[in-house]
């Protein structure tokens, strides 16, 4: 029995479908990053899997259980953090998760010994007696991870759980992610940046226009994508006439300068023709000091995978 089986889902807005067809199968154990540009449906359909929300048409069942037929059931086995949460400012991360597991039915002992574990796994030990309305937003959403996980859920539901953090925060977070990663949950997050899908996930889920894309593991969707962001530096000063050059060779497209002798360009396919490309330029009399591709080139992949889909 799969953790998470989306079938068929359509979530329509008075005529407008922010969930159009959506099926997709999340394996136990995996980490799936559920990605798509703002406004493709990612948070409409977290919303509609911890039952915040109705479907139009279509299920979704959590470890076999419907959770529009038996939501209670189906979210005892799940934590999810989805929208931005509201704590009392006035309590600790202690006295927060102590209520939530008072309201859970744990035993006293239960509390004690759970809060010290998740507050580990979310490494905020150190600060489980101080109030919380004192934290940034990035410890905030720490100790939401942590409510998200007290009940021991075996699925994990997180909604773009580093948006609005500084780097910091960020990074903290994605720390958090592999913590969760190692302790065998499956985890299904939401996000809107490629690097952090590929630095976390171990499958991607791609959507846009509330349809699927593609899904599959992460090194195959970033192999099949064939358009490079390519970096060259030379040893010559890169001018008006290089430019004018290099931008006649077959393959380049969208070139820029950077820099006085450099230039970035768009290349189509794969290390095949980035063999030959680096051939034309040294062929044209151009001295390449270095041809890489460049930094930003997953997030151009990964526009270029939507602009493709339209
Ligand atoms: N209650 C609603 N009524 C009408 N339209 C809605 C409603 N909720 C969402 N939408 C629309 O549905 C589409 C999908 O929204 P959704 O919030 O699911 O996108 P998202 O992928 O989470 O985007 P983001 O990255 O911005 O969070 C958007 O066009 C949004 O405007
Ligand atoms: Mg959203």
């Amino acid at each position: 029995m799969e953790p998470i089986v989306i079938t068929d889902l359509v979530k329509d807005f008075g005529g407008f479908k922010a969930v159009d067809g959506l099926s997709l199968t999340v394996r136990s154990g995996t980490f799936l990053g559920f990605l798509g540009p703002n406004g493709a449906g990612k948070t409409t359909t977290i919303k509609i899997l911890t039952n915040m929300l109705r479907a139009t048409s279509g299920s979704a069942y959590l470890n076999g259980i419907d959770v529009v037929k038996d939501p209670k059931a189906a979210m005892a086995t799940l934590g999810a953090v989805v929208e931005t949460p509201e704590f009392y400012p006035y309590l600790t991360p202690n006295e927060t998760l102590a209520y939530l597991g008072e309201l859970r039915g744990m035993s006293d002992r239960d509390v004690r010994d759970r809060s010290a574990e998740v507050l580990e796994t979310v490494k905020m030990t150190e600060w489980a007696d101080q109030r919380i309305g004192k934290f940034s937003k990035g410890m905030k959403q720490r100790v939401a991870i942590a409510q998200a996980i007290m009940h021991r859920p075996s699925v994990i539901i997180l909604d773009e759980p580093t948006s609005g953090l500084d780097p910091r925060g960020m990074a903290e977070v994605r720390e958090i992610l592999n913590e969760l990663k190692k302790e065998q949950y499956t985890i299904f997050m939401s996000s809107h940046l490629l690097n952090e899908v590929q630095e976390v996930c171990d499958e991607v889920a791609l959507i846009d226009r509330g349809k699927l894309l593609r899904s599959g593991p992460v090194s195959d969707l970033l192999g099949s994508v064939n358009v490079h962001r390519m970096e060259v530096r030379s040893l010559q000063k890169i001018d008006g006439a290089w430019l004018n050059k290099i931008s006649q060779l077959d393959g380049v497209e969208e070139l820029r300068a950077s820099g006085p002798t450099g230039f970035v360009f768009t290349l189509t396919g794969r290390e095949q023709e980035q063999a030959r490309m680096l051939r034309s330029l040294q062929g044209i009399g151009l001295d390449v000091a270095s041809f890489k591709e460049s930094g930003v080139a997953l997030e151009n992949l990964y526009l270029s995978m939507i602009k493709e889909s339209r």
